[in-house]
């Protein structure tokens, strides 16, 4: 990647571009509209919201007022936990629709695979779900489908009943968490691989492997973090309310980290903390 308009391309033929703007825990309201209009005025064209981030209005007003056209811009939401299945998924994609007050979208995705509703029928609930992403995928209502938290064996089972497989696994991937079995699986399977959280939800700012590395190259560690996750092939969602920050996060097309650097911060073992297992979830 050389710049931030570059993209990549889903199996489907769907460009999107190489960073995406994430907006997890940016409260709803004035904050959310500012840094998501703060972000496409820095040169972002990827948002990436979710039903349960509950602000998904504030995205959808952030995008009105920015002035770019819709076609310019590249929007995911997700389907929350409690909307599994063929008929609630329908629901759930119209509610999101309306608040973002768009009329179509660019991606959707199951933000888990496992809610603790259907623990004794997620397979079953998936399927349901799919299905109706399917169907919204065939009428033209969302470009690309995909899901989030999936390992393996959620995959596995997905594509039993799926005639479409995802486009995207959305996972955390950030230093010292590189999820070697799913994230072969999605090469391997032409599953695009999205990282969220890439600063490690910001703990990565205290690993001192990562002040070395950002002395050493001249960046900060948030750059030296997002430079990492794309020379990953990974698609980094890093999030900030912070204008300067929001900027600093896509420049990072001016160096390159070395490949002994590549594999030394990939191996900084859950030094951003634990990742949380999808199939024992409390929500
Ligand atoms: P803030 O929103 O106040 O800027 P992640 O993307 O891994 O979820 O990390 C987000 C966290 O990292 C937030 O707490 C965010 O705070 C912080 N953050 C984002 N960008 C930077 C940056 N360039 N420098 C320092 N902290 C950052």
């Amino acid at each position: 990647m050389k710049s931030l308009n570059d993209s990549y391309q889903l199996y489907n033929g769907v460009s999107i571009p190489c960073i995406g703007f994430g907006t997890w825990q940016t409260p709803d309201g004035d904050m959310a509209v500012s840094a998501v209009k703060y972000a496409i005025e820095s040169g972002y064209s990827h948002i990436d919201t979710a039903a349960a981030y509950g602000n998904e209005e504030s995205v959808g007003k952030a995008v009105r007022i920015s002035g770019i056209p819709r076609k310019d811009l590249f929007i995911t939401s997700k389907l929350f936990n409690p909307d599994h299945g063929y008929e609630a998924t329908l629901k759930a994609f119209d509610l999101t629709m309306r608040k973002l007050d768009m009329d179509y979208l660019d991606l959707y995705l199951i933000h888990w695979p496992n809610p603790i509703q259907f623990r004794d029928r997620w397979k079953e609930a998936n399927a349901g779900t799919w299905k109706a992403f399917e169907e919204l995928y065939k009428a033209g209502k969302i470009r690309a489908i995909g899901i989030s938290n999936f390992r393996t064996h959620h995959i596995e089972a997905l594509l039993e009943t799926a005639q479409i497989a995802p486009m995207v696994n959305q996972i955390r991937l950030c230093p010292g968490e590189t999820q070697e079995k799913v994230t072969k699986y999605c090469r391997e399977h032409n599953i695009l691989l999205e990282a969220y959280s890439p600063l490690g939800t910001g703990r990565v700012f205290e690993v001192p492997e990562m002040k070395q590395l950002s002395e050493k190259y001249g960046k900060s560690i948030a750059q030296i973090c997002l430079r990492w996750s794309l020379q990953m092939g990974y698609l980094p969602l890093p999030k900030s309310v912070n204008p300067d920050r929001i900027r600093e996060n896509v420049d990072v097309f001016d160096f390159e980290l070395s490949a002994k650097d590549v594999t030394l911060i990939a191996g900084l073992k859950e030094c951003c903390g634990p990742t949380s297992n999808p199939d024992t979830v409390n929500f």
